[in-house]
């Protein structure tokens, strides 16, 4: 349906659907087994300028749309998720710059993450503050003009691969939320380290990392935005922004599992037939790609909604993130299924579609929170009806 799309959302689909083609299907199942960082697919991307494409382009990016990034990660996971969210990581590391960044700041950093020549990873969670992102523990403490930050990270995904670090650290515990401030911290900060990888179950070649602040000194005026106690709205608005491109990576997943399943059983023959002349797998194939058409149209109206300029998209975003996520899970199981046995096997790459898909579902506010964004929206619109 290249009728829906503008020039610019074709323009990089067809990039990213050659890089998916010709730079990670190539590597996808080695690197899932090395667990090695997609650098040559990183380079890729950064020759072709892609890796700022959602930066504005007053910042050295190339001013895409929310919609031409969704499509973007939705061509590269449709190939390999792990490689797609390595790639998508970058867009949640520098929203919060791009979102709430004094113009000093977007000046200083967006241009090198736009030219590929840094990554940026987003530190939000810890150990004991994962959905309830607010009661995270990192303190930032003002001594002269620097902030010292100590604390520990949890789940910083590209964390050993990125240069940049939007970290989040309160400035004041007694004011919750409201004391929640983000630091633009750079790797080589004295005192800031990268520590633990965590060995996944999917997304395999994504290095998701402790992170560690131990009297790290960051220069005042690497505060994001200028003032304090702005990080928790600053998180809360990146992520509304963020949900659909990881929405996106569903869609490509499911997308994947389907072509590869769709594939597989027109070739795979029982009963002296292929398996996929028989009703009872056509209806499941059927099911598949309709779920995954109905994930993808509201991704793509909800990143139309952003890109339109439409003021409260949170319940938007999180609806997409929840549906597609969820059929990701889905039709990547069901994919699994209809390989058979085969499907359990490493030798084959459905297996790969289902573990990439779970953390989908679990990443960037889990399936639960994004409910309870969307059950929180509706009592508030009810209300005020
Ligand atoms: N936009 C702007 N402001 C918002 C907002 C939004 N979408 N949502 C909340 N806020 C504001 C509120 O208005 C409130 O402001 P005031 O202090 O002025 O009143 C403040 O933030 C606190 O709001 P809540 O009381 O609603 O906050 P809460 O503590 O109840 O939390 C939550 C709400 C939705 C559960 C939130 O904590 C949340 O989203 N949790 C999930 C966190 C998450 O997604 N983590 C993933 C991190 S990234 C990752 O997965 C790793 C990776 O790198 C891929």
């Amino acid at each position: 349906m290249d009728e829906l799309f503008s020039k610019s959302n074709l323009y990089y689909r067809d990039l990213a659907r050659d890089i998916a083609l010709n730079h990670v299907k190539p590597i996808a199942a080695e690197l899932d087994r090395t667990g090695e960082y997609p650098w040559q697919v990183i380079k890729a991307l950064q020759d072709k300028g892609m890796m700022g494409m959602w930066i504005p382009k007053d910042y050295g990016g190339a001013g895409g749309g929310l919609l031409d990034l969704c499509i973007v990660c939705e061509e590269i996971s449709r190939v390999c998720g792990g490689i797609g969210c390595t790639y998508v990581v970058n867009a949640l590391g520098s929203f919060p710059i791009i979102l709430g960044g004094t113009e000093d700041q977007k000046k200083k950093f967006l241009p090198e993450i736009a030219a590929g020549n840094k990554l940026i990873s987003f530190a939000l969670s810890e150990k004991d503050a994962g959905s309830d992102a607010g009661s995270l523990t990192t303190t930032a403490e003002k001594i002269g003009d620097e902030y010292v930050l100590n604390g520990d990270k949890k789940w910083t995904t590209n964390g050993a691969a990125a240069r940049l670090y939007t970290a989040f650290a309160t400035v004041n515990r007694d004011r919750g939320t409201r004391g929640v401030s983000a630091f633009i911290v750079e790797r080589e900060t004295p005192g800031f380290e990268v520590g633990k990888r965590e060995d996944l179950m999917g997304i395999r070649c994504v290095p998701v990392n402790e992170t560690h602040f131990r009297n790290c000194k960051v220069p005042a005026s690497h505060l994001l935005g200028g003032a304090e106690g702005r990080g928790f709205k600053h998180a809360m608005m990146t992520l509304d922004v963020a949900r659909p491109f990881v929405a996106a990576q569903g869609v490509g997943i499911a997308q994947g599992a389907l072509d590869l399943a769709l594939e597989y059983t027109k070739q795979r023959h029982q009963f002296g037939q292929s398996i996929a002349s028989f009703q009872g797998i056509q209806f499941m194939l059927a099911d598949m790609a309709t779920q995954v058409e109905a994930a993808r149209q509201l991704v793509y109206t909800t990143a139309r909604a952003v890109d339109a300029g439409v003021k409260d998209f949170s319940k938007l975003s999180a609806m997409c993130k929840v549906f597609a996520t969820d059929t990701a899970m889905k039709v990547a199981t069901d994919a699994v299924q209809l390989f058979g046995g085969y499907g359990y096997c490493r030798d084959y790459p459905i297996e790969k579609f289902m573990r990439d898909a779970k953390i989908t579902q679990i990443y960037e506010g889990t399936n639960q929170i994004q409910r309870m964004v969307i059950g929180r929206a509706l009592i508030k619109e009810g209300a005020s009806a």
